[in-house]
């Protein structure tokens, strides 16, 4: 006989420019979801402020809250929340809430590694089984990792300067396009030739899994600066741009699984995970070459890919089942510079 017992757990994220409450359940049901993105409030500094961010998490939370019906918020199991990476003012809005209700409702408190979240997310959404490759491309973050457990998340190569997202918004920007730049570089792209200018793929010759974006950065720049007065520049070279970052990022999990296999680690699963997974042209190019090679590419729905709780609850649950959570411990320390395997 299975007794099948339902916990849910109440999540909290904050780290950045997205305040998030969610109810999750270990049936991966989310049963409330309440996402407030601050982003026009930010629009005209070109990127996220974060004083701004810590008064609009103030402020959003406290309404969000408010919404949240409070049978809801009894019922739950756990309460969890972000206390890093991210700006450190929206963490302790976060933690400080996630807190005061652990002590209010007498739950247990479970702090979450944002990074960690997003690289569990695949399991919220479809049957993926450890181990399992990701793909975290993000505005801070770009790494290969091997996710071995909930608690086991192994970097096979990350960024040595900038990350992909930095590198999109950085060359928007100087395309006049605004903040955030990747969206609108996409969208600037589309009907653009993507072999009408030849950028640099830095660290490609290398087998390893690292990434470099300065150097393609820079050489974007200098050619939006000589060729901007082009005919069809923007979408030919916006369209360029676009297929260097894909095609580095392809070469760079060729050779993460070339690592896997010589170490006879076996995966069935591959999942791209962190904002910039958003573009439809990475995402295509990636799911064909996993697909290649036998490998489902399990794709995670654009509204998990961003911030959310969601993840923060689910990554909770996964952990519930293998650490018996006190009650009474209400220790949460927000830390703005925790690493994926911390
Ligand atoms: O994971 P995320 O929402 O948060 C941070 O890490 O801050 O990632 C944001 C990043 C930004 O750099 C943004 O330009 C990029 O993801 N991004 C995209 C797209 N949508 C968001 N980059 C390329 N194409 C997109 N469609």
């Amino acid at each position: 006989i299975y007794i099948f017992i339902i916990m849910k757990v109440l999540a909290i994220e904050s780290s950045c420019d997205d305040t998030s409450i969610a109810i999750v359940d270990n049936f991966k049901k989310i049963k409330y979801i309440q996402t407030i993105n601050h982003q026009k409030f930010h629009k005209d500094f070109g990127g996220v402020v974060p004083e701004i961010a810590a008064r609009q998490h103030l402020d959003i939370m406290d309404m969000v809250l408010k919404n949240l019906p409070l049978k809801q918020l009894k019922s739950v199991d756990y309460i969890a929340a972000t206390y890093g990476p991210g700006l450190i003012g929206g963490l302790i809005v976060g933690s400080s809430v996630a807190k005061g209700l652990a002590i209010a409702f007498n739950k247990p408190l479970l702090p979450i590694n944002h990074l960690q979240a997003h690289l569990l997310s695949p399991r919220l959404v479809a049957n993926v089984s450890f181990p399992y490759l990701c793909l975290l491309v993000s505005g801070g973050n770009t790494a290969i990792v091997l996710i071995e457990s909930a608690k086991r998340f192994k970097i096979l190569g990350s960024t040595i300067d900038d990350s992909a997202g930095e590198c999109f918004d950085k060359v928007a920007k100087v395309m006049g396009l605004g903040y955030p730049g990747g969206p609108a570089l996409e969208k600037k792209a589309i009907g653009g030739d993507p072999h009408s200018f030849k950028l640099p793929s830095p660290l490609t010759k290398t087998k390893n899994c690292n990434f470099s974006f300065s150097g393609l950065k820079t050489a974007a720049i200098r050619i939006i600066q000589t060729h901007n007065k082009e005919k069809n520049f923007e979408k030919n070279f916006a369209s360029s741009f676009q297929e260097s970052i894909s095609s580095i990022l392809k070469i760079k999990i060729k050779n993460a699984l070339s690592v896997l296999k010589e170490k006879n680690i076996i995966i069935k699963d591959f999942s791209i995970c962190g904002g910039v997974a958003a573009n439809k042209k990475i995402n295509y190019d990636l799911k064909k070459y996993i697909n290649s090679q036998n490998i489902n590419f399990s794709q995670v729905p654009l509204s998990l890919c961003t911030d959310n709780a969601a993840m923060i609850g689910w990554n909770a649950l996964e952990l519930s089942k293998t650490i018996k959570f006190k009650k009474n411990n209400y220790n949460i320390r927000p830390t703005p510079n925790i690493l994926i395997n911390e």
